[in-house]
């Protein structure tokens, strides 16, 4: 390989995407969000009217490029469609060689749920990034532009929570590739830490070991 590959996962809104841009950056790396690969699987499930638990991996085999950049795969009912398609080995499979492509270049910093484990068992380092399920609904709620002062407030968190729990348990539930943290994975637990200390602890774990 041209370079290094370091692996960031972790559950759903756990701050991996930050972490991860900012690592590529830091690093002069690049960044692939491969969470984007299944949404917009997804998305174009969706789309053509089909139940995203059906097989999609036609719509997997012949991704294009400009389906990941479009501006509506961040809404929570195609983080739903992704986790459905994305529990499908075929689905899995054709997206692969993609992911594995992108690192091969230059190396890269890539985000997801398993590519410390079965993407790039050999990663130079991997990251597993979480937080509880209160703290990471809190940090998705801020991010949508939520108001903590307004009324319904409260009653919004709670949804937000259930529905990371439950794709979360999904996600880890799953036969294939499920969520889990790799046994040589460093976690960093960021219920208490913001952006620029994540930042900070995994450069310094990246300078130890790169
Ligand atoms: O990370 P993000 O929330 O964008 O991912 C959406 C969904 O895609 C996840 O809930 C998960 O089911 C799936 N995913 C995956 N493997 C990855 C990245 C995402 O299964 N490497």
């Amino acid at each position: 390989r041209g370079g290094p590959v370091i692996a960031v996962d972790g559950p759903a809104a756990a701050g991996k995407g930050t972490l991860a841009r900012r690592l590529a950056e830091a690093l002069g790396l690049p960044y692939l969000d491969t969470g984007l690969l299944y949404r917009a699987v997804g998305r174009l499930a969706l789309d053509a009217g089909r139940d995203p638990a059906d097989p999609a991996q036609d719509i997997a085999q012949t991704l294009s490029p400009d389906a990941l950049r479009r501006p509506d795969l961040r809404a929570t009912e195609v983080a739903e469609a992704a986790s459905k398609v994305a529990a499908q080995p075929l689905v899995r499979a054709a997206l692969v060689e993609t992911q594995r492509r992108f690192a091969r270049e230059s190396g890269a910093v890539l985000d997801g749920r398993d590519i410390g484990t079965v993407i790039f068992p050999d990663a130079d380092l991997k990251l597993f990034i979480t937080a509880s399920p209160a703290t990471r609904a809190l940090r998705r709620f801020l991010q949508m532009g939520g108001d903590t002062t307004a009324p319904e407030a409260a009653q919004k968190l709670q949804e937000m929570e259930e529905a990371l729990r439950a794709r979360d348990a999904a996600d880890a539930g799953r036969e294939t590739a499920p969520l889990c943290i790799a046994s040589d994975a460093c976690v960093i637990e960021t219920d208490t830490l913001d952006a620029a200390s994540v930042l900070a602890e995994a450069l310094r774990l990246a300078r130890a070991r790169l």
